[in-house]
């Protein structure tokens, strides 16, 4: 039997997720949106496509929850995404109220389920999704970090006219603004990253990585990035889905690690059936430690406003 994947928010990172886990065919999965029809018919158009690209997975589309139950791994995509001139930071209540309703009927269906959250801003909807779920801080982990090393990865291979295979980085920290890229563990195919490119131009292309959802956002006007995303998204469903224990870079609940308590930060997180089955505190020099425990500042600042909303 397949195993099932839940995809909420038929929108653009949504239906795109949906899509590519379809066209894989290893699980099943159901798409779920307030929007009557929409995802539907997202469904229905990608389950047509499936005698051409191999695929016998199914895909339902529904706007309510029953159809969703005992799903192997939920994904929260639904709320709204950034316009230009807005932050990540702006949709804190709208998509706080949203994540609440949703991930009600999640929990409640799907009990057992490992919860993905992307809405943003992410840390801080991870939060929430704890608080509403009651499940164990494992069981909910946030995609950001995945999206945030392959767009660093991405420009330093520009750079270096290498293959993105041969570079290998972390980038921690909250999501995009106050992400922490950890160059010590930068590397190209073994050489450190600062003796390739002199710190000037590093410092240029970290800030492209930590501009890059607004650089695509101010490309497209109407919307946010989606197909990055929804790669990054993906890397975790097969995580979680096939036990790799992979480790990736994930939003994970801290207790204690990197001198963080209680809160959802980007960390490299041993990702498996169990979800974050392990939290890798890499060794980071007092710099990077202290912009990490800066970002973990800024997403407990949105904590608090949703906690006095
Ligand atoms: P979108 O606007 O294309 O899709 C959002 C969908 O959510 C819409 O179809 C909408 O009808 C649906 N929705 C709204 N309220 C709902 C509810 N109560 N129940 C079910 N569905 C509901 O937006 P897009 O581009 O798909 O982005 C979705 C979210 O993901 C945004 O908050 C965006 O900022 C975030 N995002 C996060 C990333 C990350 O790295 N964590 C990367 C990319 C996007
Ligand atoms: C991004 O970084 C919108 O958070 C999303 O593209």
């Amino acid at each position: 039997m397949r195993q099932k994947v839940t995809v909420v928010g038929a929108g653009n990172v949504g239906a795109t997720t949906a899509q590519r886990i379809f066209d894989k065919g290893y699980a099943d999965v159901t798409l779920v949106d307030i929007v009557e029809g929409l995802p539907q018919g997202k469904a229905l158009d990608i389950l047509e496509s499936g005698p051409i690209l191999g695929s016998d997975a199914k895909i339902i589309g529904s706007n309510t929850y029953e159809e969703t139950a005992n799903s192997d791994v939920v994904v929260v995509t639904s709320g709204i995404a950034r316009k230009p001139g807005m932050s990540r930071d702006d949709l804190l209540l709208t998509n706080m109220k949203i994540v609440t309703s949703v991930i009600e009927e999640t929990s409640k269906y799907s009990p057992n389920s490992i919860h993905i959250i992307v809405t943003n801003p992410l840390d801080a909807m991870a939060q929430q999704a704890l608080k509403i779920s009651g499940h164990a801080p494992q069981k909910i982990v946030g995609m950001a970090g995945i999206l945030d090393t392959s767009r660093y990865r991405t420009f330093l291979a520009e750079e270096l006219n290498v293959s993105v295979d041969s570079v290998a980085a972390y980038v921690l920290g909250g999501h995009g603004d106050t992400m922490v890229p950890v160059i010590e563990s930068t590397n190209v195919a073994g050489t450190p990253i600062s003796q390739l490119i002199e710190p000037t131009r590093l410092e240029e292309i970290v800030q492209r990585a930590r501009d890059g959802g607004a650089e695509i956002v101010n490309y497209l006007k109407t919307g946010s990035a989606y197909y990055a995303p929804s790669a990054s998204i993906v890397q975790m469903v097969e995580a979680i889905l096939f036990d790799k224990k992979e480790i990736l870079p994930c939003t994970a609940y801290l207790n204690g690690e990197y001198g963080i308590n209680g809160l959802y930060v980007g960390v490299p997180v041993k990702l498996g059936s169990e979800g974050a089955e392990e939290i890798i505190e890499l060794k980071l020099n007092d710099q990077e430690l202290s912009a990490l425990q800066k970002s973990a500042d800024s997403v407990k600042e949105l904590v608090d406003i949703m906690q006095k909303a």
